[in-house]
């Protein structure tokens, strides 16, 4: 019997030093930590509880015949986060540069079915020079079931990738199929085609971190949601969203006790909307004094910055917030933040998080650069993912909700159930001097009528009492009091029962 338990420690001890203590010492050198210290960073002390450590692969193409190491590149397995629940994969660089294999994909397929059945969210940290160059089409018939995992998922569970080295070709499907990528700056990359293959095929020069690292996704192409300065920075704050988030479809958000009192009052907010409506405000500063504790977790901070989405606590339960930023091109709405706004309510509203939606938009951004962009079809987007969406809808209108952002942002027609303006709100086709000069332009040399037809526009159009007058806002409300309101509004809306016809899906405007 001792000999037996020898054995299985001696096997642990072995399936434990993956690609062996010289490759653990190169990923060190490198500033990365191992696929199994990142695990025990991410989950509870001692939660972790390990699958599959004895798998090995089964090619004997190349002489692999010789080379098996157990585990095959991948630890998988389930852990808690905050005592909460969840599967987890970590590739293994040290093993075959955590490429995989037929055997290594079964893995991972494994813990995503596991996380689908138990109804657990799934986080993936990625390390791998892409599909095992010795399995050939084995390897890629792995990749296609980790996909089609992804899809099954979608929707289900929660799915977060962290790229943490390499992800490159094909491979970074898989993350992209996921609810959230982050990176870690300078170390992890992502793209469909090298550098090498570049430089063959196009004649480009570009490095790999100007390709694919953190800079190039959070900012240019918005693959990732976030990025990170090391492996430690990054899955301290995967736990910290994880603790935002609801286990699957079919679980409430979670609650956690919270000491912070929906009564409380800001009375700064009375002056955040400067007198002159030209002149901008930081929005951030409004969702944090909504938030319980001043806590928002921010995604895609940097990329489309004229759109502000993240998760924040009402009274201790998660709540989703997009808002638009007047900081940046006035807080008007263009393809990119269209995009991102869509995505982001999409999320919520498949994991049943309500949104509360923060207005101040003077409209779209015009211009050829975004017509060509097709901000048609990107705009359609944000007003089609609020229009779909059946969670508790709050909107609050600060200052301009002037034409078609109106109607995309969340108001009532498309479907919200509380929605409140400030007294600074401006609620109208356009802004007077547009409106103006279109109504009177017989009129336009003459600026005393021109002056008093703005007047008269600005009386009757830029305020929020014509919409209240008409009950598309339900309340003028004051604005240091907007955080017991919302508040209050989303307890209102706790029991929400939507009613929507049945089709097997819609056809959003991708
Ligand atoms: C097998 C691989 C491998 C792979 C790396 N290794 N990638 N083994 N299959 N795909 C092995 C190396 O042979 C080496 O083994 C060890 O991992 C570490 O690799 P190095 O090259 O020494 O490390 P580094 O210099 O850091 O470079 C990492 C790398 C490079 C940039 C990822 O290895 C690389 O370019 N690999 C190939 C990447 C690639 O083209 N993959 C296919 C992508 S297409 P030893 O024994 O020497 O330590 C794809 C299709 C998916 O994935 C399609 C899905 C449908």
């Amino acid at each position: 019997m001792n000999d037996i338990l020898e054995e299985l420690q001696q096997r642990r001890a072995q399936a434990r030093l993956g690609g062996g203590q010289k490759r653990i010492d190169s990923q060190h050198a490198r500033g990365k930590l191992t696929a199994r210290e990142r695990l025990s960073l991410l989950l509870d002390p001692d939660s972790f509880e390990e699958f599959d450590m004895f798998v090995r692969h089964r090619s004997s193409d190349f002489g692999m015949d010789a080379n098996r190491p157990a585990g095959d590149g991948v630890v998988t397995g389930w852990g808690t986060i905050n005592g909460r629940k969840v599967f987890v994969f970590a590739q293994d660089f040290t093993v075959f540069g955590g490429s995989l294999s037929e055997t290594h994909a079964r893995k991972i397929t494994k813990v995503q079915e596991m996380a689908m059945k138990h109804g657990a969210p799934i986080i993936g940290l990625q390390d791998s020079g892409g599909a095992r160059i010795q399995e050939g089409v084995a390897a890629l018939a792995g990749y296609t079931d980790v996909f089609s995992n992804n899809i099954k998922a979608s929707g289900v569970v929660p799915q977060i990738s962290v790229i943490m080295g390499p992800s490159a070709g094909g491979a970074v499907y898989s993350p992209a199929l996921t609810d959230f990528i982050f990176m870690v700056r300078d170390s992890s990359y992502m793209f469909l085609t090298g550098p090498d293959v570049l430089k063959t095929v196009t004649n480009e020069v570009v490095t790999a971190e100007e390709l694919g690292g953190a800079k190039t996704h959070t900012t240019k192409s918005s693959v990732a949601d976030g990025a990170y300065d090391n492996d430690m920075e990054a899955l301290a704050e995967i736990r910290r969203l994880f603790d935002f988030l609801p286990l699957s479809n079919r679980g409430p958000v979670p609650e956690r006790p919270v000491f912070d009192t929906h009564e409380r009052i800001d009375t700064a907010m009375d002056t955040l909307v400067p007198e002159n409506p030209n002149v901008p405000y930081d929005m951030a500063e409004l969702v944090t004094t909504i938030a319980d504790e001043g806590d928002f977790f921010e995604i895609q901070r940097d990329f489309a910055k004229n759109i502000l989405c993240g998760f924040i606590r009402l009274e201790g339960r998660t709540v989703g917030v997009v808002a638009n930023q007047p900081m940046v091109l006035a807080g008007c709405l263009d393809s990119a933040a269209s995009r991102k706004g869509g995505r982001f309510v999409r999320f919520c509203d498949a994991f049943d998080i309500p949104i509360l939606t923060l207005v101040d938009v003077p409209g779209f951004l015009p211009g050829t650069a975004e017509e060509y962009n097709g901000v048609i079809k990107h705009g359609a987007k944000l007003l089609y993912a609020f229009g779909e969406a059946t969670v508790p809808l709050v909107t609050v209108i600060t200052r301009k909700a002037y034409g078609g952002a109106y109607c995309v942002m969340a108001p009532k027609n498309l479907g919200a159930d509380v929605n409140y303006a400030w007294p600074t709100a401006q609620i109208a086709v356009m802004g007077a001097k547009g409106a103006v000069e279109i109504l009177h332009r017989k009129e336009l040399g003459e600026p005393d009528k021109i002056a008093a037809h703005t007047k008269d526009y600005e009386e009757k159009f830029l305020s929020p009492f014509r919409a209240a007058e008409r009950g598309y806002i339900d309340e003028v409300i004051q604005p240091r009091s907007t955080r017991r309101r919302v508040c209050r509004a989303f307890s209102l809306l706790a029991d929400k029962d939507a009613d929507t016809p049945w089709k097997k899906h819609g056809n959003l405007p991708l």
